[in-house]
């Protein structure tokens, strides 16, 4: 990529691109390639609403010279390891005249036709609580199947009403899994609500063991995770039956967090969590999370028992 001397008077600068078998866009220094696209009616798909942190909306240069990356640019390019001839069309703008060829990159009949639910996708800070009961494989082996939807089912709205409690959003019910997104809307941090409900489900499994205990001569004990970070949320799937949930590494973090408990503890919370909550004193564990490089380091709060008093 050749880098060149900005423009001495950017308002005259305009630079034609041809965007290859689609159309010529006029482009200025105050409008990008992506803006000047949209307006044209070439339907470039931008699914992090122009902000740098995707690469839908990305060309790669046919031919003619385009100015040096932007800062977000240039940051994005090398963590995808981007040779000098991809470029976001959102980060575009004219610095001197000339023309050149792009060709679009994410544009067929499919993607087009799923703009506008990628476009809806936003990046939220949020809790991610993953739940899981312990030994279910085991149990559903004991037990009739009508009777475990039963017991499920109530086991279900005891854990559902303490993540609502919190204004926590069930995402899916894995089996006898749960996973909760926490900090959607409403006050109050995301990681303390998350943390507020856990301890309400872990208090209230006390109340159904007694059911269980009484109707089936069963006792369930559970493994929470939670882990506070940056995801993606939108409604994700097929477009006929496209469910909101939430992506990214948070996400997958927060289920190996739950994985970990077996043997360790009943609740085990990431670094950022404890963090946002103030927690102090609680013992902490090194551990290495499947599909992570390095190891986490994971904190254990106070068993419930103790801290309710
Ligand atoms: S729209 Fe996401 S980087 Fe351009």
């Amino acid at each position: 990529m050749h880098v060149h001397k900005r423009c001495r008077n950017p308002v005259m600068s305009a630079q034609n691109v041809h965007i290859e078998n689609e159309g010529f866009v006029s482009l200025r220094h105050d409008t990008t390639l992506l803006d000047e696209c949209l307006r044209a009616g070439i339907p470039m798909v931008h699914a992090c609403g122009a902000k740098a942190r995707c690469s839908t909306c990305r060309v790669v240069l046919l031919h003619g010279e385009l100015p040096p990356r932007n800062e977000l640019e240039q940051k994005l390019a090398e963590k995808l390891n981007w040779s000098d001839d991809i470029r976001l069309s959102c980060q575009l703008r004219a610095e001197h005249a000339g023309r050149v060829t792009v060709r679009r990159v994410v544009k067929d009949q499919l993607d087009r036709e799923l703009l506008h639910q990628s476009n809806s996708a936003r990046e939220r800070n949020v809790a991610i609580l993953f739940s899981d009961i312990r030994s279910f494989t085991s149990f559903s082996e004991r037990h009739l199947p009508h009777d475990i939807v039963h017991i499920l089912n109530r086991y279900f709205v005891e854990m559902g009403d303490a993540i609502h409690q919190s204004r926590g959003r069930i995402d899916k019910y894995m089996g006898d899994g749960i996973m909760a997104i926490f900090g959607l809307d409403g006050d109050g941090h995301p990681a303390k609500l998350a943390y507020d409900a856990a301890r309400d489900m872990l208090s209230r499994l006390q109340g159904f063991n007694k059911y269980l205990e009484a109707t089936y001569r069963e006792h369930f004990e559970i493994g929470i995770g939670i882990h506070y970070g940056s995801v993606v949320v939108g409604d994700i799937g097929h477009p006929k039956s496209a469910s909101f949930t939430a992506i990214g590494d948070a996400v997958n973090i927060a289920a190996r967090i739950e994985s970990a408990t077996k043997g360790v503890a009943p609740l085990l919370v990431s670094e950022s969590v404890r963090d946002a909550i103030g927690g102090t004193g609680w013992p902490s564990i090194e551990m290495h999370l499947k599909g992570k490089s390095k190891p986490m380091v994971l904190h254990i709060p106070p068993p419930v028992d103790a801290s309710s008093g």
